[in-house]
């Protein structure tokens, strides 16, 4: 079972929009799911509740994420996603503790990149793989990315900060879909959002591919880590 924690301490990043995203897709794609949500605001919750009951799995965190974790194992699951709160309680801890792997998503702003350090802190001293996803980008023109995008990467790049090669668009279609209860993907597979956010499980799935396998051959964390790091940052074609 792979556990993927979408966490950032900034409000708004689009933790919960790219949960909700990520987890549809990978559950349309046969994969059994789980999605926690780990967050008082409960967005993942209302989300779920208006969709029809077609086997994506949803449970809320209020006594923590290790016995949902458990259970999940259990009964089976593939892929948990864990949606987080914009703090550094406890229950994020916990869930950066069980992760596979950190997402941590970041719109392409000043104030937004500064905020992702705490995570990426948290990350490295759990000595778990994560990655930034740049989100709310605006939407490529001629297939060039934006200079706000082009800029936030060179900043992350030079902290050392891994970042995804792919961007997720400021597009209203992410918004709507999950207001009808539904994902990009779902209302539409062939859309520019349901394309971006293909793109982006197949890296985060490839991605944990190498971490796993870097794990069983060589019982090296760091190994790991840096396998799935190369992975991510791979430029999405
Ligand atoms: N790629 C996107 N395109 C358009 N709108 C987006 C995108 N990502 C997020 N949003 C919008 O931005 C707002 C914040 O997104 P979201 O709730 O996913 O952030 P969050 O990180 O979960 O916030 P919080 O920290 O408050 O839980 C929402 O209204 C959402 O619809
Ligand atoms: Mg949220």
């Amino acid at each position: 079972m792979n556990v993927i924690t979408l966490a950032s301490r900034k409000g708004g990043a689009g933790k919960s929009t790219l949960t909700a995203h990520l987890a549809a897709f990978a559950h349309g794609c046969g994969q059994r799911c789980l999605v926690v949500d780990a967050d008082p605001q409960g967005s993942l919750k209302l989300w779920h509740s208006l969709r029809p009951v077609d086997g994506l799995l949803l449970q809320t965190a209020e006594r923590g994420v290790d016995r949902l974790l458990a259970h999940a194992m259990i009964e089976g699951v593939d892929w948990v996603f864990i949606d987080t709160p914009p703090t550094m309680w406890v229950v994020v801890g916990e869930a950066i503790r069980a992760a596979t792997m950190v997402v941590i998503p970041a719109r392409p702003g000043l104030f937004d990149l500064a905020a992702v350090r705490e995570t990426v802190a948290t990350s490295r001293e759990r000595e778990k793989p994560y990655a930034v996803v740049l989100n709310a980008a605006p939407v490529k023109r001629d297939d060039r990315e934006s200079p706000v995008v082009t800029q936030a990467r060179a900043h992350l790049d030079g902290l050392g900060i891994p970042v995804w090669g792919g961007q997720i668009s400021h597009r209203a279609g992410y918004a709507l879909t999950l207001a009808a209860g539904a994902s990009a993907a779902e209302v539409e597979p062939q859309s520019p959002a349901a394309t971006e956010i293909s793109r982006l499980w197949t890296a985060i799935e490839r991605s944990v591919a190498a971490v796993n396998a870097a794990r069983s051959v060589t019982a090296g964390t760091q190994a790991g880590i840096d396998a799935g790091t190369r992975v991510m940052k791979t430029r999405a074609a």
